[in-house]
């Protein structure tokens, strides 16, 4: 990852200004990307060591500029392990974003509702997960240098970015739900019974990503806040035939909300001191 760091800072030029947040946009949710200013923008491809995923509505490439005044580093496009990717490569993307500087990251993901009130197009905070994934992208050598050999996960979700999520959202007029995310690794979504049983564990939204991510982000000692887009409602709980392209245009009703909250949040973060 400082390999990936090294090429970032590289193409940036000396005089770039250090990232404060990383940001991570999930399916369908890349827009936001659109919105850097001297944006310096680089195909994962060209990273060393990022995965690089294949899915539609992932356009897979770090774009490193300013949004509503603050350095960012977002990451448009994510890899997920439904393609065969291993946990552990998941950690080079957020590891990065780390080794660039950042102290935050805020990441989203396209999710079903579990909670019949909370239907598509509205945004979900994550309070917790619950990892249902069968993998753990720490497993394996750990290097001390980036992490400890074992990551307390009970304040995994900042009750301060939380906050200033809900704060933003209110600010924007957008009603912010709470709740917990539980993760599978997919591709398939969930049967009726899955949903039934993912319910009775407490999850309030289901989705196959973000998880990974946040693991590694709490090893590397990075702030985490997460937000889903839900693009509908989890399988048993509507009457809608579940695809991935059902998901894009439902993400695409949330994303102009997404996009608002996020672009407050980091406004005030602008104004804001380093934490
Ligand atoms: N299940 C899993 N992942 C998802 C869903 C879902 O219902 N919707 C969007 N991503």
């Amino acid at each position: 990852m400082t390999a990936a760091a090294d090429v970032v800072r590289e193409r940036a030029g000396a005089h770039a200004p250090t990232p404060r947040l990383g940001l991570v946009l999930g399916s369908g949710l890349g827009g936001l990307a659109d919105a850097v200013q001297d944006a310096v923008a680089i195909p994962y491809a060209e990273l060393p060591g990022f995965p690089v995923g294949s899915v539609a509505g992932h356009a897979g490439r770090l774009v490193l500029g300013t949004l509503a005044g603050t350095p960012v580093v977002v990451l448009q496009g994510r890899a997920h392990l439904y393609e065969g990717i291993a946990a552990s490569e998941l950690a080079v993307p957020v590891r990065t974003v780390r080794a660039l500087g950042a102290e935050s990251l805020v990441l989203t993901n396209a999710a079903g509702s579990l909670r019949a009130e909370v239907t598509p197009g509205r945004l979900m905070a994550l309070s917790d997960h619950i990892n249902l994934m069968g993998a753990n992208p720490l497993m394996g050598p750990n290097d001390d240098a980036l992490g400890p050999r074992f990551v307390g996960l009970g304040d995994a979700y900042d009750l301060e970015l939380r906050a200033q999520l809900r704060a933003a959202a209110g600010a924007e007029g957008v009603e912010l739900a709470e709740g917990v995310y539980l993760a599978v690794a997919g591709p398939s979504f969930e049967t009726p019974a899955e949903i039934r049983a993912f319910r009775a564990l407490g999850a309030d939204a289901v989705g196959m990503s973000t998880v990974p991510e946040v693991i590694v982000a709490r090893h590397a000692g990075l702030r985490v806040a997460a937000v889903s887009a839900i693009t509908n409602l989890a399988e048993g709980l509507g009457d809608e035939v579940l695809s991935h392209e059902h998901t894009l245009v439902n993400a695409a009703t949330a994303a102009k909300d997404l996009e608002r909250v996020l672009t407050r949040f980091v406004a005030d973060l602008a104004g804001a001191p380093a934490a």
